[in-house]
C-alpha cells in the first residue's frame, strides 16, 4: 500500500472533503520531527517516514516487516504485544515511555503512541505509530521547570530508566521491576487499613514506595558480569561481591539526593536500596539491622522481592508456583519477614495474583531479533 493510501486511511473524512488536505498531510508525514510509522494488524512496520531513520538510525530497508516494538531496548513478551494491540484499538490508543536503543547501540528515551487506522474499502486494518525522542526534553525539564511535580516526575523517569538499564544486563528478570512496583503499592495499601499503620502510611507513602521500589537493585550496575550472569551457584567470595550491590545502590542514590531539589522520594529509594536484604531477625545484610530498625519500605520490598524471585525463573533455578511461594513466606514470617507485612500480603493475595498475571515472565518474541546493534562500540 502506498503512503497516499495509508494517509487516506488515517484521515479519510478530511481528505474526502478537502482534496488539498491530502497533500498537506503528506507533507506533514514527510517533514514531521517525530517518527511516524504505518503498521499492519500485527504491529509490523509497513512504512516509516524520514524522521524514523534519523531518530533510530535504522534504514527503511532494515525495519520494513519488523515489529515496531523492536525499537525497545528490551524484548517485549508476546502477551504484552496482544495487550498493546488491544489498547491501541481504544479511542485513546496506547501510549508508553520506553527505553530504546539506536542502531549504534546508544540508549534513548522514547515516547511511543499507537492508534488504530480506520479501515477503508479494500484495505486491511492496521495501526499508526508516532515515535518521539524525549531524551533531550527530559534533561531540559530537569534544569528549567520550577514545578516540583514536574521535576519529581522527570527525575524519576530518569532514575527509573537507569534501573531498567541495570536490569537490561540481566535478561531473565523480565518484568521484575513492574511487578515489584505493583506488589509494593498493594501491600502498603493493605497495611494502611490496619490501625497501627493508618497514620504511618499516607497516599504519598504509597505513591513513593511504588516509584522508589524499582530502584532497589540499581547497585547491580557495579557487579561484574562474570558474577551477575553466572549460571550456577556463586562461590563464597563471589557472593560477598554480589552482596555489595545494596551498598553501591544506596550510595549512588545518596549521591543523587545531594544534587536534587526534591529529596523525599530519593530518601525512600536510598533506604530501600541499602536495606532490602536485611532480615527481620537481624541475620540479613549489609548492616544486620533487626525488626523496626529496618525501614518500613525496605521491609515491604524484602518480602516482595523474595516472592517475585521464588515465582520467577532465574539462570540458576526454575519458577515455583504462587502456592509454594506463599508457604515459604509463611514459614519465614518473624524470621526473614515482618509478620505484619506477611499478613498484609496474605490478605491481598487476589490483587497480588492480578499483578503477577499482568506482568508475566518474558517469553522472548523471535520477531524482535532484527535489532542488530553495533555491539563493537562497547567492547
Ligand atoms: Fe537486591
Ligand atoms: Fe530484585
Amino acid at each position: 500500500m502506498s503512503t497516499a493510501e495509508n494517509l487516506y486511511q488515517i484521515f479519510p473524512d478530511e481528505t474526502e472533503s478537502q482534496p488539498d488536505s491530502f497533500e498537506q498531510y503528506h507533507q506533514m508525514y514527510l517533514n514531521s520531527p517525530d517518527a511516524i510509522v504505518i503498521l499492519d494488524q500485527n504491529l509490523k512496520i509497513m512504512e516509516a517516514n524520514p524522521a524514523f531513520e534519523r531518530i533510530t538510525e535504522f534504514s527503511s530497508k532494515e525495519i520494513i516487516g519488523e515489529l515496531v516494538t523492536g525499537i525497545a531496548a528490551r524484548p517485549i513478551a508476546q502477551e504484552q504485544l496482544e495487550s498493546i494491540k488491544f489498547k491501541a484499538l481504544s479511542a485513546n490508543g496506547w501510549k508508553a515511555q520506553i527505553i530504546s536503543r539506536k542502531k549504534s547501540g546508544k540508549f534513548w528515551n522514547c515516547h511511543l503512541a499507537l492508534s488504530a487506522l480506520k479501515p477503508c474499502e479494500g484495505s486491511k486494518s492496521g495501526y499508526i505509530g508516532i515515535i518521539r525522542d524525549i531524551t533531550q526534553l527530559t534533561f531540559r525539564n530537569l534544569k528549567g521547570i520550577s514545578s516540583t511535580d514536574a521535576i519529581k516526575n522527570t527525575q524519576f523517569s530518569l532514575v527509573y530508566g537507569l534501573a531498567k538499564l541495570a536490569e537490561c544486563r540481566d535478561p531473565e528478570t523480565g518484568y521484575h521491576l513492574e511487578r515489584v512496583e505493583g506488589y509494593c503499592a498493594i501491600i502498603a495499601e493493605a497495611l494502611k487499613s490496619r490501625p497501627k499503620y493508618e497514620r504511618l502510611i499516607s497516599r504519598e507513602f504509597i505513591e513513593t514506595i511504588a516509584s522508589s521500589s524499582p530502584l532497589h537493585d540499581i547497585g547491580k550496575v557495579g557487579i561484574p558480569d562474570s558474577i551477575l550472569k553466572k549460571k550456577g551457584p556463586l562461590t563464597k567470595e563471589e557472593f560477598s561481591v554480589m552482596k555489595h550491590h545494596s551498598v553501591i545502590g544506596g550510595d549512588v542514590l545518596k549521591g543523587s539526593e545531594e544534587h536534587s531539589s526534591s529529596e523525599g522520594n530519593l530518601i525512600m529509594a536510598r533506604t530501600i536500596a541499602y536495606e532490602h536484604h536485611e532480615r527481620y531477625d537481624g541475620s540479613g545484610y549489609p548492616f544486620r539491622l533487626k525488626g523496626d530498625q529496618i525501614s518500613l519500605p525496605a521491609r515491604i520490598v524484602a518480602l516482595v522481592d523474595a516472592y517475585d524471585c521464588i515465582t520467577s525463573k532465574r539462570v540458576y533455578k526454575e519458577a515455583e508456583s504462587h502456592e509454594v511461594a506463599v508457604e515459604k513466606i509463611r514459614i519465614d514470617s518473624n524470621k526473614h519477614f515482618d509478620p505484619d507485612i506477611v499478613d498484609a500480603f496474605l490478605e491481598a493475595e487476589t490483587e497480588i495474583l492480578r499483578i503477577k498475571g499482568k506482568y508475566p515472565n518474558v517469553n522472548v518474541n523471535p520477531d524482535t531479533k532484527f535489532l542488530k546493534f553495533n555491539e563493537d562500540r562497547y567492547k
